[in-house]
């Protein structure tokens, strides 16, 4: 793993593969007490690094096992509290519902489970307390905010330190793939809302799950995100009134290109959220499209309509 002292109090960690969703980049915050933020560095390393590091509290952002499969190591490698975010706990302690709520819709039910289970690890986690924005952590880290920016998944969250203008932004999409919505329970619009929640804040250093670090050009790169959204609606616009099936347009990729290359299960898994990202953008289609709902994004920076 890789450790990038980002302030005397915060570390950012990232993990030396994130293959197969088994891992993202983290935070160590040296307050009042320590906490790790989303600091799933994989099954050989988190445990070991639970043992040295010894903190108080584990953190996660959201409920997609690439940030929280790390979690069921905690209670047995060290003395942390667990924090999930409050909406998100049924995901976190439920096989069964977080099966239905994921592949299920897309009769993927069986291979995503033994994927899950077998290969990533999932089990119910039973011991753990709930956050939400309004939940005080001023026994461990008192210049610490949450920032709720749902879409990604429903209670995906932020964490800002105004002191040192640091974000940890987890999910949101600062990477060069831009916004990931694969699964139904994402919304486009909602993390478009996010994006303008977080571009509002006075932020010098973003430090993301899978896009490393940015500490200029922030605006730019949150105005970049939706652009990349707004660029995937209108090229599938563009092949619907061309007459090109769901299917062909999904089989070209909306978030992931050349899936015939990639080996199953995995393949299935990509056209699978490809699935779910074309259905997204469809329903938004139905509603207006996306500049109906955010006319100001045509103001951010270097954001024009595409010709
Ligand atoms: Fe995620």
């Amino acid at each position: 793993m890789k450790r990038t002292a980002i302030t005397d109090k915060i570390t950012y960690v990232e993990p030396d593969s994130m293959a197969n969703f088994s891992s993202c980049a983290g935070i160590i915050v040296q307050s009042k007490k320590k906490v790790f933020i989303d600091m799933n560095m994989g099954p050989e390393e988190t445990p070991v690094l639970l043992e040295q590091e010894a903190p108080d509290a584990a953190i996660i952002t959201h409920y997609h096992l690439d940030h929280s499969i790390w979690t069921r190591y905690v209670n047995t490698h060290s003395e942390a509290i667990v924090f999930i975010p409050e909406k998100e706990a049924p995901y976190l302690t439920s096989l069964d519902f977080v099966i239905e709520q994921t592949a299920g819709p897309f009769g993927m039910a069986e291979k995503w489970k033994d994927f899950v289970v077998n290969h990533l690890g999932y089990r119910p986690l039973e011991v753990y307390e709930c956050y939400n924005e309004k939940t005080c952590l001023t026994d461990m880290m008192p210049e610490m905010v949450i920032v709720e920016t749902p879409g990604h998944s429903p209670s995906h969250t932020s964490f800002y330190f105004p002191d040192e203008k640091i974000l940890f932004s987890g999910d949101m999409g600062l990477d060069r793939f831009g916004p990931w919505y694969g699964w139904s329970d994402c919304s486009i619009k909602q993390i478009v809302e996010s994006i303008l929640r977080l571009d509002g804040m006075n932020v010098n250093w973003v430090l993301t799950s899978h896009g490393g670090l940015y500490k200029k050009a922030i605006g730019s790169a949150w105005a970049a995100g939706i652009q990349t959204i707004l660029q995937r609606e209108e090229r599938i616009l563009k092949k619907l009134e061309a007459g090109i099936s769901k299917q062909k347009i999904i089989q070209q990729g909306v978030f992931f290109l050349d899936k015939e290359k990639t080996p199953e299960p995995m393949r299935s898994f990509l056209n699978m959220w490809d699935t779910a990202m074309y259905t997204h953008h469809v329903s938004l289609i139905h509603e207006g499209g996306l500049i109906k709902f955010f006319p100001q994004i045509l103001g951010m920076p270097k954001l024009m309509p595409s010709t």
